[in-house]
């Protein structure tokens, strides 16, 4: 089954080898952060373990903090690759053509909902990263040594960041996460027949499930820890 949409064709005819590697890129950047995502929720949903006798979260945290060279990976794993899926993700969603109207079958509204999820997740993790490392105002502050605390008082910085921003920037991130798996191993070659994309499919439900698990988790222990201190 074919994902390409109208704009795909056109440039496709332009330039079509430059821009297959351009597509490449954009599904392997894709990959790349869609990986840290699904280890960013599991750890931070070890925060359910609570902070005795041991804190897990601090542990896990401590662990991350103490690899070499963190700054480098990070710019590696995680912010060139955000940077250039957004740029070009950006791209074709504004130059493509979703046509719900005209094709009203469930893949079109999954094509459509993956660049509403896109848009959705640039502010939540401009607000998320910002806020983490206090460009946003101390209580939004990610402090590491106090990795559990803080955590806590960034989500319960306000109602609308527990309730309206997690809620709405975790859904967003793990439907785009696992649409986006689903999507990835087409552009791959690795599923050509509708039967191993529906087989294909079950897998992805079965991460999205996990993910969305994972971070409702982590909300909901940063909310209820929130609550147990003073802050
Ligand atoms: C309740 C859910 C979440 C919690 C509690 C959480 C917590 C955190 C914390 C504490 C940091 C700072 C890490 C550090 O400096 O060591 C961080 C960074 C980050 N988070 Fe999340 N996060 C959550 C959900 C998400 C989601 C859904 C995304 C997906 C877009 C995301 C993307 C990022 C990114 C890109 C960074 C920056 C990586 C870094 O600088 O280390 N997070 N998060």
């Amino acid at each position: 089954m074919s994902q390409a949409t109208a704009s795909d064709v056109k440039n496709s005819a332009i330039g079509a080898e430059r821009y297959f590697l351009w597509r490449r890129l954009h599904s392997l950047t894709g990959l790349v952060f869609g990986g840290y995502i699904v280890v960013h929720l599991i750890v931070n949903a070890t925060m359910i373990q609570g902070t005795h006798p041991a804190d897990i979260y601090q542990i896990q945290v401590d662990k991350i903090h103490s690899l070499p060279f963190l700054w480098a990976v990070e710019w590696i794993f995680i912010y060139l690759p955000i940077i250039y899926h957004t740029l070009y993700g950006g791209w074709i969603t504004v130059t493509g053509r979703p046509n719900v109207g005209a094709y009203p079958f469930g893949k079109n509204y999954l094509y459509l909902l993956q660049r509403i999820s896109g848009v959705i997740i640039v502010f939540f993790i401009l607000f998320h990263v910002l806020g983490m490392k206090g460009l946003l105002g101390h209580q939004l502050r990610f402090v590491s040594e106090q990795a559990t605390a803080s955590t806590a008082r960034h989500i319960n910085s306000s109602i609308w960041v527990a309730y309206g921003v997690y809620p709405v920037g975790i859904i967003a991130s793990c439907f785009h996460l696992a649409n986006g798996f689903w999507a990835a191993a087409i552009t791959w070659g690795l599923t050509i027949s509708a039967a191993s994309q529906r087989r294909w499919g079950f897998v992805c439900a079965a991460l999205f499930a996990l993910t969305l698990a994972c971070g409702f988790l982590a909300l909901g222990a940063a909310i209820h820890h929130g609550a147990m201190v003073v802050l």
